[in-house]
């Protein structure tokens, strides 16, 4: 497998660990019916497989897309190297099982005020001091973990030097990969 695939999962990786890594942060774009929607979410995990994990809440809109439409797409931007990593694949949702449960354990007391909200994420609300009220258990009963399950990671570099755009295809658990015109 070329450089490129090599160095962007490495980049990626660094994502993982340094929290101000440009692919610390990314944007997830999830579509049902007539409704696309895109937001941005912390990369918490990826493993050996390539397959990458953020955090959510059970409540949230994305969950309630991902139900219903398990197809998502990633996008990564490294401001510096100017690369874009656009991943298209299939999101698995966790909740109250032996991947959420490891995953919860690590996280500290304090943000796990971020998956026990009173009221429902996108809930209209009268104040927003309603924004910091929660559940005086800090369980993880909406705590959710959305595996995504890479089928293609493309990846373009824009940096007025070298332009490159390769296509990473997962044909059952290899990559092949072709380069495409920038
Ligand atoms: C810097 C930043 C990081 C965020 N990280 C997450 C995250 O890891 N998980 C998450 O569910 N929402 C995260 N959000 C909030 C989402 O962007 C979004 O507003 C929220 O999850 C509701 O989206 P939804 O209604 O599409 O589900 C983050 C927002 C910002 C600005």
């Amino acid at each position: 497998m070329p450089e490129v695939f090599h160095n962007t999962k490495n980049e990626l990786e660094k994502g993982v660990l340094d929290p101000i890594h440009p692919f610390k942060f990314f944007t997830v774009g999830t579509h049902f019916e007539n409704e696309i929607d895109l937001r941005s979410v912390v990369l918490r995990s990826l493993d050996k497989n390539l397959n990458f994990y953020f955090f959510t809440d059970s409540r949230s809109g994305k969950v309630f897309h991902l139900r219903k439409n398990s197809e998502i797409s990633l996008h990564f931007y490294h401001d510096i190297e100017r690369v874009q990593v656009r991943v298209k694949g299939v999101a698995e949702i966790h909740q109250r099982d032996d991947l959420t449960t490891e995953f919860w354990s690590k996280i500290p007391e304090e943000s796990k005020k971020s998956y026990n909200s009173i009221s429902s994420p996108g809930s209209i609300i009268s104040s927003p001091s309603l924004a910091y009220e929660w559940r005086k258990e800090l369980d993880d009963a909406y705590f959710t973990v959305i595996k995504v399950e890479p089928l293609t990671i493309e990846v373009l570099q824009l940096n007025g030097v070298e332009h490159i755009r390769a296509l990473f295809v997962k044909n059952d658990r290899e990559w092949e990969m072709n380069w495409l015109a920038p």
